[in-house]
């Protein structure tokens, strides 16, 4: 693979997916390979079907690898597990996908990675101020780029919104368990993107997930302060950001290496 190219990998709680992604155009090089989550979808499960995707695009030994998963994750540890099995509470992903695929990988929250491929290559291209991204799925995932910069793992989607969460009534699995009509479901996310607007105000929020592609039936009902607009990268974006922040840690990495070689041949 060459140098501006890097594999992401999105894992949802129906498939996982991923893609050589383009770090110049941020377009996949090549379709995008999926396979369904395993059921139940535990760390040793998961891990062994990411790394049969990324076998499938036989990235060479430089090529940046980004992993999202759709929970907290720190330094590499899972830390919640709200959509996924809860063995995963405490594994270190990082670990158990290098372990698997044989490969170094980076890895980040999903929502995280699908604001980090929008402010990269879609709705919020090199856009400045508070940008809030949030997927509608399964659950809420919430994204935060402040300036160029990721506050990762805000984890909105949970908050306590008049003694419910905002996921158990605002998330797309929220319309199809309790029903909802357009109009409905609009009312409950006019509940959750003002609660939103309330703690952040943020100067633009993004709308991502696969209902993204019904937009025109939710958006227009919404009244809030900020421009709310649908996700450009739609179901693509967690690839394209994990790839892409992927590429930028492993630059940061390589130049540390560099920086650390210098300094110990000059010691000696
Ligand atoms: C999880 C988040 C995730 C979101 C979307 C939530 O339930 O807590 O970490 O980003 O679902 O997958």
């Amino acid at each position: 693979m060459s140098k501006h190219i890097a594999l992401g990998v999105d894992i949802g709680g129906t498939g996982i997916k991923a893609a050589p992604v383009n770090l110049k155009t941020g377009e996949f090089e090549e379709e995008r390979y999926r396979i369904p989550t395993p059921d139940p979808s535990t760390p040793d499960a998961v891990a062994r079907t990411v790394a049969k995707c990324i076998a499938k695009f036989s990235p060479g030994r430089k090529t940046a690898i980004g992993v999202a998963f759709p929970g907290v994750v720190q330094n590499g540890v899972v830390k919640t597990a709200a959509n996924v099995d809860d063995a995963w509470i405490g594994t270190n992903l990082r670990d158990i996908i290098r372990d698997y695929a044989g490969h170094d990988v980076y890895v980040m929250n999903d929502a995280d990675a699908a604001g980090y491929g929008e402010y990269k290559h879609g709705a919020a291209h090199g856009q400045d101020g508070v940008i809030l991204m949030t997927t509608l799925g399964t659950g809420i995932g919430s994204a935060l780029i402040v300036d160029g910069q990721l506050v990762p793992n805000t984890e909105l989607g949970h908050t306590d919104i008049g003694g419910e969460e905002a996921e158990s009534f605002a998330a797309d699995s929220a319309r199809e368990r309790l029903g909802l009509d357009w109009d409905a479901w609009s009312k409950n996310l006019q509940r959750f993107y003002s609660e939103m607007e309330k703690l952040l105000w943020p100067d633009l929020i993004i709308v991502g997930g696969g209902v993204s592609k019904s937009h025109h039936m939710f958006l227009p009902h919404l009244t809030l302060r900020a421009p709310i607009i649908p996700a450009e990268l739609r179901n693509g974006a967690g690839i394209v950001g994990a790839a892409a922040w992927a590429a930028s840690e492993h630059k940061k990495d390589e130049k540390k290496r560099k920086d650390a070689d210098k300094k110990s041949s000059k010691k000696s």
